[in-house]
Order: C-alpha cells, then sequence, then structure tokens
C-alpha cells in the first residue's frame, strides 16, 4: 500500500454535472477512500456545460486528483483535457480525469500516486470507464462470459451505442439492436460492421422464432417512471426464451422488466453494478490500488436503497 499522504488537509476527486444533486458517487467514494487510507475527500459540483472548461482548469489549478464527469459533460469534455488515454478514444466519450505530473523518473504519473507533490507540470487525462462499467456488471454481477453470446438490445441511444460497441469487442456471436427509432438502431450497426465484423449485427427483435438469447439488455430509459410501458415488445420476443435480462435502470430496483423476467425464469439484474464498477475502475486509475469493491457496493445500495 501506497504511504499516507503528508498533507493535512486532503486533496479533492469531484463529480461534475447538471444537475447533481442526487449524485451517488461521493457516497459510494468516500467509503472506499477511507478504506484505503488516503486523505482524500469526494465532492459533487453542479457544473453547467458552459462552465465545464473552466472548471476542469479550476480543478487542476487545485491540484485535484481526479473528476468524474456524468449528464451533459461526457462528450464535450474530449476537447477540453489535455490527452485521452484509448478508452476514451474508442467510446467517444470521458467520464473520468485524471490529473497527472511527472514523477522523479520524468514519468506523467497520477497526483493520487504522488506522495510528495511538488509545484511540477500538470496534465488533464480523459478516460472512459463507462464501457468497462456494463461490461464488468454482466461479468461479475450476472456471471456471464461474453464471448459468443446471443443478445436481443433494447435502445440504441447513447448508453445504447456503447453497450453494443463494448458487446461487440467482447466478441458476442450474435447482437440484434431494437429501437423504436430504427434509423438509430441502423446507424449503430453499420459502426459495429465497420469496428467489429466477426460480430452478427441485426436490427430489429429476431424473426426466427422461437429464438433462444441468452441476454436481453435495456438501455432505453422505460422503466424509470411508474407508467412507463416495458421497453420488450412481448409480441416479437418472449422473455421465457432468454437466459438472463440485465435493465439498466437501477431505481426501482426491480423494474417491471426484471419483474416479468425473474417470472419468466431468467436469471436478473439491474444497472446498479454499471456504476459501481465505473466507479471502481476510476478510484484504481486515481489511486493505482485495488478498489474495496464490496465497501463501494455496500455504500452505493444504501444511499440509493436505504430508505426504502
Ligand atoms: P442515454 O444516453 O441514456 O442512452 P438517449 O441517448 O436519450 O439516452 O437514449 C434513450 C433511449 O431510450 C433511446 O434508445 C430511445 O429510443 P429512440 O432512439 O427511439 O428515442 C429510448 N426511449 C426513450 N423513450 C422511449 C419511449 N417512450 N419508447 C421507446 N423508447 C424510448
Amino acid at each position: 500500500m501506497l504511504p499516507k499522504s503528508k498533507h493535512a488537509s486532503p486533496q479533492y476527486c469531484a463529480v461534475y454535472g447538471k444537475p447533481i444533486k442526487h449524485s451517488a458517487s461521493p457516497a459510494m467514494h468516500n467509503p472506499a477512500i477511507a478504506k484505503l487510507g488516503l486523505n482524500w475527500q469526494y465532492i459533487a459540483e453542479e457544473v453547467p456545460p458552459e462552465e465545464l472548461g473552466k472548471a476542469i482548469e479550476k480543478a487542476k489549478a487545485a491540484r485535484y486528483i481526479g473528476l468524474n464527469l456524468t449528464v451533459p459533460h461526457k462528450i464535450l469534455a474530449l476537447d477540453m483535457v489535455d490527452i485521452l488515454d484509448d478508452s476514451a478514444k474508442k467510446w467517444g466519450a470521458v467520464n473520468t480525469i485524471c490529473f497527472e505530473t511527472k514523477d522523479e523518473n520524468n514519468v506523467w504519473t497520477p497526483l493520487g500516486q504522488i506522495t510528495d507533490l511538488t509545484q511540477g507540470e500538470l496534465r488533464a487525462k480523459g478516460y472512459n470507464t463507462d464501457a468497462d462499467g456494463i461490461t464488468l456488471a454482466l461479468q461479475k454481477d450476472l456471471g456471464l462470459k461474453l464471448k459468443e453470446l446471443k443478445v436481443l438490445l433494447l435502445g440504441a441511444g447513447g448508453a445504447g451505442r456503447v453497450a453494443a460497441l463494448k458487446l461487440a469487442e467482447e466478441k458476442v456471436s450474435e447482437l440484434y439492436l431494437a429501437n423504436r427509432t430504427t434509423s438509430k438502431a441502423e446507424e449503430v450497426a453499420n459502426e459495429i460492421n465497420n469496428r467489429y465484423p466477426g460480430t452478427s449485427v441485426y436490427v430489429g427483435y429476431p424473426e426466427n422464432s422461437p429464438c433462444k438469447m441468452d441476454l436481453v439488455l435495456n438501455s432505453t430509459s422505460l422503466g424509470l417512471e411508474e407508467n412507463d410501458p416495458l421497453p420488450i415488445d412481448e409480441t416479437k420476443f418472449n422473455l421465457a426464451n432468454s437466459k438472463s435480462v440485465f435493465d439498466m435502470v437501477y431505481n426501482p430496483a426491480e423494474t417491471k422488466l426484471l419483474a416479468k423476467a425473474k417470472a419468466a425464469g431468467c436469471s436478473t439484474s439491474n444497472g446498479l453494478g454499471m456504476l459501481l464498477w465505473q466507479g471502481v475502475k476510476a478510484l484504481e486509475i486515481w489511486s493505482g490500488q485495488t478498489a474495496p469493491v464490496e465497501v463501494m457496493r455496500n455504500a452505493l445500495t444504501n444511499y440509493i436503497y436505504g430508505n426504502e
């Protein structure tokens, strides 16, 4: 383990977004930071998009450890950091910034891994941990091995696009993309055909019936509101024909889709794990240490479902 910071006052991490009031990130990160014995504090700051550049510079000048970015900043930030990690280039969005300085060997190193902070040159490096968050949640929380899976993905918005591309990168064998707006599903399918030709991608529901799926994944926002319709058209696909169902929505903990899937015998998981695993990855980038996953999971669960 790294020696504790020599600084009496804490160093900061922050999540920037607008709105930010309900962010679970401070509740998830602070107990983990304490567990690692780091003298850091993770705060939430409301930053409107037109002030994002200035806010990133402010954090850098104040020698913050790092930032998380949420709606509506993830794409904007691509042009506001000094260097992009491959993950941010690949997924076209930044959700994590790590501030780095040069160590005694002149190697760029995260500020969170430097104990003797000098006043040296700083740079902001942009990462994307959201895509890993999706696959880690599927692998660790639902126990899936993604290679060769047959997947029906509902939705082709921002989250759906990244999920589709990441699943193709993980070499799922067949991917069906069903979205209200077909043209968006077609765009994602074209992107997969260009970038990951090993995955067979189809727009719409599987037509040969009954078609067995390993996974149905909801990436639409349907399920967030009590009166939302199901995100799946059950006349086109029967949930009993899927082994597992993952819903990116995590509040409520059991959406109507997950309740139906459970009743149909599928193994199920909501999207809390995506939030957890993207946070785990961010903390590991900043600290260079293995994040205490269970501490983070418990803190997140208490924060989000604690009063239910
Ligand atoms: P995010 O970044 O969270 O993915 P988004 O890009 O706005 O948000 O995508 C929202 C997804 O939910 C899209 O797939 C959207 O379908 P359209 O592409 O047709 O808009 C889907 N969605 C939202 N409201 C919907 C509704 N009432 N019925 C069906 N799909 C809906």
